[in-house]
């Protein structure tokens, strides 16, 4: 399959044939199949789902279970039931925290994130910390934008109850060594969870291989909908995590005094779930059956590649310079806003993301208040990078 060629699965291409569309790390465009999914869903007679006796029902259950096992079999999983779906990466992390972490969190515990998560993988850690007076440690990134890991076996001890990392991050695209990170942790019995928000769509993910306790991301940055989301938890955690909703279709019996739950994940989806979502979570993993993840990794790396070199000879500074890093590339001028850069670049249909990314401690930590970040998909091609290394010559006329 040749990458270059994948933008006619995309109809917003054919609708808006000059965006260039840089802003992956927020979100993917749509492919065909996906769109159909979630249409055909409505078109052909929609149902919910685990509740009808009827065929329209019973059909979206085969299809929503489906789901499940071909998310599953995606990440590596050998278990089906190991796969719950969310809204999205922010619920999965809400869920872990607050469902399997606060309940057993004491006073002068500690929990471990690193200096370049989201807000996502940040917030829930925290709130969780201030409710039990537990800790909240930060592993350090240096200047190139790598964890400072050297620092790690002394940060955990008995009391630390969780490590939370980011797999990519969305700020400076740098890819992490999680593995090693596991594997530390896990010499000390501590679970961990992988943030895959930003690796979903670009490597490969073997869950069990990398021996994660909890994985999460979602499916609209993987070319799927909005509003849909995975969390993946190890066989060892499943009957540990409460849920952060209650509510029908996840009970196996209710009394006024109490209620029997289902086990592990239905017992987290209470409600009528996004089932048109995960339909075209599915059709996102058909889409993406047809690549070569490999070759996808190398795609993205290479166009964020040729970016940074265009910048760096039009004398932007590129923040973010770890060895192993993806197409995710964050820029400033030292003279010009990154909200007045990427205006300039809206007005030439370059789509762009300008601020802190919601990785504001990140950027403190960094000494600036926001960057002009780009992010490419497999869809892009090195004719987008030059479109956006020429309008951006035009920006440093413009406000001069
Ligand atoms: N997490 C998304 C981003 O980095 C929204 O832009």
């Amino acid at each position: 399959m040749k990458l270059e060629s994948l933008k006619s699965q995309f109809p917003v291409f054919q609708h808006r044939p000059s965006l260039v569309y840089a802003d992956n790390a927020s979100t993917t465009q749509k492919p065909r199949q996906v769109i159909a999914a979630v249409s055909d869903f409505y078109e052909f007679g929609s149902a919910n789902v685990h509740r009808g006796l009827y065929k329209l029902s019973e059909e979206a259950t085969v299809h929503y279970e489906n789901v499940r096992a071909k998310v599953a079999a995606w990440i590596g999983s050998n278990n089906e039931r190991s796969i719950a779906f969310t809204k999205g990466t922010t619920e999965s992390i809400n869920a872990v925290a607050f469902g399997f972490l606060l309940p057993i969190l004491k006073e002068g515990d500690e929990v471990v994130i690193t200096a370049m998560e989201h807000h996502a993988n940040l917030i829930p850690w925290q709130q969780v910390c201030n409710q039990s007076k537990a800790i909240l440690k930060v592993i350090p990134v240096d200047e190139n934008g790598e964890l400072v890991l050297d620092s790690l076996p002394e940060m955990i001890s008995p009391k630390t109850k969780m490590i939370a990392v980011t797999d990519v991050s969305n700020t400076l695209g740098t890819i992490n060594p999680v593995k090693d990170i596991i594997r530390l942790a896990h010499g000390h019995n501590i679970p961990v969870l992988v943030d895959a928000a930003q690796r979903v769509s670009h490597y490969p993910i073997r869950v069990e291989e990398l021996q994660a306790d909890f994985l999460v991301f979602s499916a609209h940055k993987m070319f799927g909908p909005m509003g849909v989301g995975v969390l993946y938890v190890r066989e060892e955690y499943q009957d540990r995590i409460k849920p952060l909703n209650y509510g029908g279709g996840a009970i196996k019996n209710v009394e006024y005094s109490h209620t029997e739950f289902m086990d592990y994940p239905r017992n987290l989806e209470a409600g009528t779930p996004h089932v048109s979502g995960v339909l075209g979570l599915g059709a996102a993993i058909d889409f993406m059956k047809q690549l070569e993840m490999d070759q996808v990794a190398a795609h993205v790396e290479n166009l964020g590649n040729r970016l940074r070199e265009g910048l760096r000879d039009q004398h932007f500074r590129v923040i973010g310079n770890a060895r192993k890093k993806t197409g995710i590339v964050s820029f400033v001028h030292g003279a010009i806003h990154p909200h007045d850069i990427a205006g300039y670049l809206a007005s030439h249909d370059v789509a762009v993301r300008a601020g802190h990314h919601c990785t504001q401690p990140l950027l403190h930590g960094l000494g600036i208040a926001a960057t002009v970040r780009a992010s490419f998909s497999v869809y892009n091609t090195t004719q987008d990078v030059d479109n956006i290394l020429k309008a951006l010559r035009g920006v440093k006329k413009f406000w001069s």
